[in-house]
């Protein structure tokens, strides 16, 4: 139904509460199956604890102003890491920064997940250095990133331009539609046949489109967002 494995960057958005994580934890169990190594940096303490429930998958707990040897994170071929309680998400963000870093220096095949995606860039015209540089060069080394946002028009194009696939899910505030109605020109009368957790996967390199319908997504662990 969709083609996960492929070597190419990955952009999912919808409002709050659409299934943005539900969603992504089914692509993780789907690259999982095949072997395809994943690092999921989380916002949230609860979002893919589901998925430790996978043999092999290792947790790590981000604490502020900690040093961490993300080297040997790599050992592992998947891996959730979220924050430790009372964490802020400057913090936060400046770990997964320097963890991104370590990713993109170990020139390992993985895919990355960065969850509220919008939260890493100065702002919506100026992209993180870090999310840039492997938007750009990661897929050389098959290092592929799947960004996660609920805010749209904050996420900078200069990103999004690098994702093939777009997923989105309903949008109900007309601004955001139209918005995106610039990088997806159908998106409007798209947008109508969406129905609650229905994706619609956009391929940018074609043009063509196909509607995952919610009941579509079944998940094999249990997700707690
Ligand atoms: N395809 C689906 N079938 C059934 N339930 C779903 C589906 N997708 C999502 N849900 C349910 O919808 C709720 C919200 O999903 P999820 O946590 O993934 O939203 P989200 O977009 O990540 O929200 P947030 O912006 O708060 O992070 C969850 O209870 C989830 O179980
Ligand atoms: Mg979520």
């Amino acid at each position: 139904m969709i083609d996960i494995e492929s070597n190419v960057h990955r952009l999912v958005s919808a409002p709050t509460g659409a299934g943005k994580s539900y969603f992504v934890g089914w692509m993780a169990e789907k690259l999982y199956q095949a072997g395809k190594r994943w690092i999921i940096l989380d916002t949230k303490t609860k979002n893919h604890i589901g998925l430790l429930s996978l043999p092999k998958v290792k947790l790590l707990k981000i604490k502020p102003h900690t040093s961490y040897n993300f080297w040997r994170l790599l050992d592992h071929d998947f891996v959730v890491c979220i924050p430790a309680e009372r964490t802020k998400t400057r913090e936060l963000i400046e770990q997964y920064r320097i963890l991104l870093d370590v990713i993109f220096s170990a020139k390992k095949p993985v895919t990355v997940f960065v969850e509220e995606a919008h939260n890493y860039n100065p702002n919506p015209y100026v992209a993180d250095d870090m999310l840039e540089l492997i938007a750009r060069e990661g897929r050389g080394y098959r290092i592929n990133l799947i960004f996660i946002t609920q805010s749209i028009q904050e996420f900078p194009k200069i990103l999004w331009r690098q994702c093939k696939f777009t997923y989105l899910f309903k949008f109900m505030i007309p601004q955001d539609v139209a918005y995106i109605g610039k990088m997806i020109p159908d998106f409007a009368k798209i947008n109508r046949e969406l129905n609650l957790h229905d994706v619609l996967e956009y391929n940018h390199i074609t043009n063509e489109y196909q509607i995952i319908r919610a009941y579509q997504v079944q998940r094999r662990t249990k997700h707690y967002g």
